[in-house]
């Protein structure tokens, strides 16, 4: 068994919910990370971890998904568990049962729940009335499983995350939500360059710069992409219309075009600067096919990650020490 396994750190998590980033510690969120890179180690060596053998996860999704569904599907099994996809439009949760007796069924047959679902309100509803961990997978307000991958990522291509500076361009949406409260736990230097109706909701902003005061970090949201791009390490961007908001493409394509990641915003960033996007990615739209497709992307390193860092997640709580590795 591992060692971590068995520290405070991790005992303390056994059976939580992950909403937002929120819900972890500064150290549980490091903690996280070094199991993933452990997890990710493992699985390339081919060592078996199968540490949540016998348990399941359950996935409800009630928004379309490639990497969310597959990473952790794939990651149960590694782990030597297994995953049960239920759609909401199969559910009868889509037909009016209510999420309170949705978790209460659930929770009877499962040992851990992921929701992708639209209000935040819905997934902490499903976790209030769960009685194993809940895990959200995406909704409107947060994507906190894409900043783990994005947080792992960075920190395995330039080795630290205090003091480096990510800039967002685009849509103040889940994605960026997620990325200011993770930054801004890790000591990252986070810019957000949206247009002004557009930008990250001011109360998730007020939540990063409180946590920033603890690390160090430093928020800054503007509307000048050029000033955020100015000697970035890292430069990341997301779809200008999220899945429920197909009809506002138009005018956001309008509005959002002067954010668009092409060559000549990463012309003004640090040489070796990183090309970040969680994908699906809208090309030609939100970045430039040059950009996604050049020497400084690593979108793929991101899809990636979402394996590793989910599985070191649902390790630390799901976990309960009963299962032998195989
Ligand atoms: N990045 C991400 O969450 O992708 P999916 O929508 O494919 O799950
Ligand atoms: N902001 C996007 C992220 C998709 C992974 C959306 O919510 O559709």
């Amino acid at each position: 068994m591992a060692p971590y396994l068995d520290s405070s750190l991790a005992q303390a998590l056994r059976g939580r919910d992950f909403l937002c980033l929120r819900d972890l510690s500064n150290e549980e969120l490091a903690l996280v990370l070094e199991v993933a890179a452990d997890l990710k180690a493992r699985q390339k060596r081919g060592v078996p971890h199968r540490w949540l053998a016998g348990k399941t996860l359950g996935m409800i999704f009630q928004k379309a998904s490639t990497r969310t569904r597959v990473s952790f599907e794939v990651g149960m099994y590694q782990l030597g568990g297994q995953a049960l996809f239920l759609s909401a439009r199969d559910l009868q949760l889509g037909r009016g049962e209510t999420i309170a007796d949705t978790a209460r069924v659930l929770s009877r047959y499962l040992d851990g729940l992921m929701i992708r679902t639209y209000a935040q309100e819905e997934a902490e509803e499903l976790a209030r009335y769960a009685s194993v961990p809940v895990i959200n997978g995406l909704t409107d307000l947060l994507h906190p499983c894409q900043a783990l991958a994005d947080l792992f990522t960075i920190k395995e291509r330039l080795g630290r995350l205090a003091g480096v500076k990510l800039a967002y361009l685009g849509d103040g949406n889940n994605v960026a939500h997620s990325l200011l409260l993770g930054g801004a736990k890790v000591g990252l230097d986070v810019w957000v360059a949206s247009p002004p109706d557009y930008a990250p909701r001011p109360e998730i902003v007020a939540a990063a710069e409180e946590l920033a005061a603890a690390t160090g970090a430093r928020i800054t949201v503007t509307s000048d992409p050029a000033v955020a791009a100015a000697d970035a390490d890292v430069l990341y961007t997301d779809v200008w219309a999220s899945m429920g908001q197909e009809e506002e493409q138009e005018i956001r394509r309008r509005v959002l075009a002067p954010y668009r990641l092409d060559s000549s915003i990463v012309a003004l960033a640090k040489p070796d600067v990183l090309v970040m996007h969680c994908l699906p990615a809208h090309r030609g739209e939100e970045i430039s096919d040059a950009v996604i497709d050049g020497p400084h992307a690593v979108v793929f390193d991101q899809a990636e990650n979402r394996l590793h860092t989910q599985k070191a997640l649902l390790l630390l709580l799901l976990y309960e020490g009963r299962s032998n590795p195989a």
